[in-house]
């Protein structure tokens, strides 16, 4: 992407309130494919490498802060007091860039599928052309909620009419603003400061500046953009619809870059999911954030991972859950109703069968028998378990942590191991077994009398 002549800074309103989303969070710190929407904006603008970057927060979204600041580190931060309006929004973002002369962009936070390309393409075009306002068009076959661009001439946007205030000739326009909008930040300064309440709503509309452009000769240049790219969300259902394009997207790229998904459909990816060359997802399988799947490894269905990198060749599943904290070698295989959480695993190591491992460390070739659990928890802390290489955990075994168990040791199963084994030690704790012969005969017996 060629970003090397523009100078521009970038306001992102995400101050309302999202009435329409019924929720107390925040709508952008709503998620798509494990990220806030606020960070999916970000993520976009973050290649046009601008001067600055704004996002208009209202009173009490302490969060977005913390959000928008582990998307992108230079985050600043602006406070619309009240809501009242998309234009009283920028110019509360545009206080924080008093001296700023450049390209100021405007997107929204509630538009979380737009693009980097869209938007270069959007400030190019805007420099070709020479124009002072520049906007993002499409057509999309159900415009409803969107503001209609009234246009004299081909690609030159006289008027926005938003939605509400549309009369029917109006309203059957096709094209609408997708949200993105570039201005000269001389003529935004003049322009906002010069923006009246509309008299129906009493809010300030920031579209109300491309009127104000064209009566200044200067009519907005329309850059058209793929529908898709421009959903904004209001709502829970166009959540909905925006997460089936996010997915779409990011199956596509897992794809292009080597991956098997058996039915793609069924397999849900995070933003930032990573899956190596010849890795095989199989059907219904979801990943949250945090997700390193190394080369040729196979996932088998129903499988949740979440935070966990996986090595090369490991096999996992079907019916595994991989928590935060996993980091499994290579050719590691679990199994099963396994769980793991915090849980270091080396090369070749195998957990195949219902077992929950946490807080532990893992060597080489290990073998975790079925059932086996880490005794992790006391109830006030979190205890350490640590396997040496080659051991050998019987199945349905307690591991009482802390606890540590020596390369090459073999556990018998059923033990419950409160005390460290040292390496090559065979442990078992359990009551001896009785046998009384003939008394399963006798037993019978006696039930059969009564
Ligand atoms: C807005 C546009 C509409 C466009 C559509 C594209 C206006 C007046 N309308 O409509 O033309 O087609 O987006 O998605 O701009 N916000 C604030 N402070 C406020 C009000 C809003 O920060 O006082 C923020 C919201 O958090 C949101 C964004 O601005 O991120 C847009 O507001 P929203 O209410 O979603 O506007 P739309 O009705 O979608
Ligand atoms: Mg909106």
């Amino acid at each position: 992407m060629d970003t090397t002549t523009q100078n521009c800074a970038v306001i992102i309103l995400a101050a309302g309130k999202g009435t329409r989303m019924r929720s107390a969070l925040p709508k952008v710190m709503h998620r798509l494919a494990g990220q806030p929407m606020i960070a999916h904006v970000l993520s976009a603008c973050a290649p046009l490498q601008p001067q600055a970057v704004v996002t208009v927060l209202g009173p009490g979204m302490e969060s977005v802060k913390e959000t928008a600041r582990k998307a992108y580190p230079a985050s600043q931060f602006a406070l619309q007091r009240e809501q009242k309006g998309t234009g009283d929004a920028v110019r509360a973002g545009m206080e924080a860039l008093p001296d700023f002369d450049g390209e100021v962009l405007v997107v929204y936070g509630d538009t979380p599928l737009l693009t980097p390309d869209t938007l270069n393409t959007l400030l190019q075009r805007k420099k070709e052309q020479g124009a002072c306002v520049a906007l993002l068009g499409m057509r999309p076959s159900d415009p409803t909620g969107y503001g209609r661009l009234v246009m004299q001439k081909a690609d030159y946007v006289e008027r926005i009419v938003e939605c509400r205030d549309a009369t029917a000739a109006e309203k059957a326009l096709p094209w609408v603003w997708g949200g993105g909008m570039a201005f000269n930040a001389e003529f935004l300064r003049r322009g906002l400061s010069g923006l009246t309440p509309s008299a129906r709503t009493q809010e300030y509309y920031l579209t109300a500046l491309v009127e104000m452009a064209a009566a200044e000769g200067e009519p907005a240049l329309m850059v058209p953009m793929g529908v898709e790219e421009a959903m904004g969300i209001n709502t829970r259902a166009q959540l909905a619809e925006a997460e089936a394009v996010m997915q779409q997207r990011l199956r596509a790229r897992a794809q292009a870059e080597g991956a098997t998904l058996v039915d793609p459909a069924s397999v849900f990816l995070a933003a930032d999911t990573k899956l190596g060359q010849d890795v095989v997802v199989q059907p219904f399988v979801t990943f949250g954030p945090g997700v390193v799947i190394g080369d040729g490894a196979e996932i088998r269905s129903f499988s949740h991972i979440e935070g966990a990198h996986v090595g090369a060749d490991a096999v996992i599943g079907p019916f595994a859950r991989l928590r935060p904290g996993t980091v499994l070698d290579a050719e590691v295989h679990v199994g099963n109703f396994v769980e793991l959480k915090q849980t270091q695993v080396a090369r070749g190591a195998k957990i195949n069968h219902l077992s929950y491992v946490g807080d532990a460390e893992i060597g080489e070739a290990v073998n975790i028998g079925a059932g086996t659990i880490t005794c992790n928890y006391d109830g006030l802390h979190k205890h350490r378990t640590v396997i040496g290489a080659h051991a050998f955990i019987g199945s349905n075994t307690s591991l009482v942590a802390p606890v540590a168990v020596g390369e090459g040791a073999v556990i018998g199963a059923g033990s419950v191991i409160t005390e460290d084994v040292p390496a090559d030690a065979l442990a078992v704790e359990r009551s001896g077994q009785q046998v009384k012969p003939g008394g399963a005969k006798r037993l019978r017996e006696r039930r059969r009398e009564s």
